[in-house]
């Protein structure tokens, strides 16, 4: 099976082709960060009009660096939701429109699905059930992963999401968006101890971040001068990681899993990777990370669940997108039995 995949949740747009055998044969992804930059966060109407200009012509480099034409493709996926809806209409419209001429099935992916079976990417994968901990821009959950398609929330986040927090944080630092990555470099520069936030909502499997961006934002606002944002970066950073290995182990204790697997942007958040191995390792809990690329949003995850789904002889009948789409309402992945 061949499939291409197509990602316009948001502000990457991504093309990959995946075969079965062979593995990922193509992959490109335009950011629109710079786009957006200007104006301190995704303005999606710019988002939708971009991914109209790019996404064609990454098709077409797509199907040139695998050399092949549609005839070669078992199927065409796209992501789906949740998204911004205009952003995922871009996809959603073209994929349908290339199945329809090319003869082929289509179906609209979840891009949560994606980011979670990620990690199946890489040539060290995990083996089901684990627990998957997505860390994003948009999302913060943790997820029971009993089968590829079933999914049980374990907890999420009431308010911010952990990636949008950094985001935030670090404008008020003075970094540009998106922020995460600068601040976590920024906190590199200094040491641990002379600031400390509370660790938001202790008990429990739920994430609450707003309190600790607000705690943050008071302390950058009582400084006179940059002298101590990279402390302050450091401590918000040290109590961001806290707050989700705490809530790893809990959720792993309650699982049961022995395999726990990082999804989404914030998984490239090294202090975050280090304290997790340290801490999990005592109790022989094996962390899996997909690489970077594949943490942050890309079409090659939507094409894998996608191929997963259309081996499983799901096909769409419609177009659809879904701007809001829990990881709950998907139905187990009824692979053949050889897989
Ligand atoms: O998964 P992703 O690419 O987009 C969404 O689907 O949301 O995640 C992007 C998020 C941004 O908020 C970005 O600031 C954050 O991941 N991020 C990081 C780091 N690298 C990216 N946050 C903390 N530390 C990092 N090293
Ligand atoms: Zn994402």
């Amino acid at each position: 099976m061949r499939v291409l995949g197509i990602e316009t949740s948001c502000d990457e747009t991504s093309v990959a082709i995946y075969d079965e055998k062979a593995g990922l044969l193509a992959h490109h992804i335009y950011s629109q960060t710079e786009l957006h930059a200007q104006y301190g966060g995704v303005v999606p109407e710019l988002a939708s009009r971009d991914h109209i200009s790019k996404l064609l012509p990454l098709v077409r480099q797509s199907m040139a660096d695998a050399s092949y034409s549609p005839e070669d493709l078992t199927g065409i996926v796209y992501t789906a939701g949740p998204g911004l809806v205009g952003a995922l209409l871009v996809g959603a419209c073209l994929a349908t429109s290339l199945a329809y001429g090319w003869n082929l099935p289509v179906l609209g992916v979840n891009h949560l699905e994606g980011h979670v079976l990620a990690a199946m990417l890489e040539e060290n994968r995990p083996e089901y059930p684990f627990t998957s901990l997505l860390v994003s821009g948009g999302h913060t959950a943790l997820i029971e992963v009993s089968a590829p398609g079933s999914y049980k929330i374990l907890g999420e986040t009431i308010d911010d999401a952990v990636g949008e927090a950094f985001d935030k944080t670090a404008k008020q630092l003075g970094l540009p968006y998106p922020g995460g990555a600068a601040l976590a470099k920024l906190a590199e520069k200094a040491e641990l101890g002379n600031f400390r936030f509370t660790r938001p909502m202790p008990e429990g499997l739920n994430f609450s971040f707003s309190g600790l961006k607000t705690q943050a934002l008071l302390t950058i606002q009582a400084q006179s001068n940059s002298d101590h944002f990279a402390e302050i970066a450091a401590a918000f950073q040290e109590t961001v990681v806290d707050t989700l290995v705490m809530k790893c182990e809990r959720a792993l204790k309650q699982t049961g899993h022995s395999r726990l697997v990082i999804a989404g942007g914030v998984g490239a958040n090294q202090r975050l990777r280090e304290k997790l191995k340290s801490n999990l390792s005592k109790n022989n809990i094996e962390v899996f990370y997909p690489r970077q690329l594949f943490c942050t949003d890309n079409a090659a995850m939507i094409a894998y669940a996608g191929y997963l789904r259309l081996k499983a002889g799901e096909r769409d009948t419609e177009l659809h997108v879904h701007p809001r789409w829990s990881l709950e309402e998907l139905k187990e992945i009824e692979l053949p039995i050889e897989m």
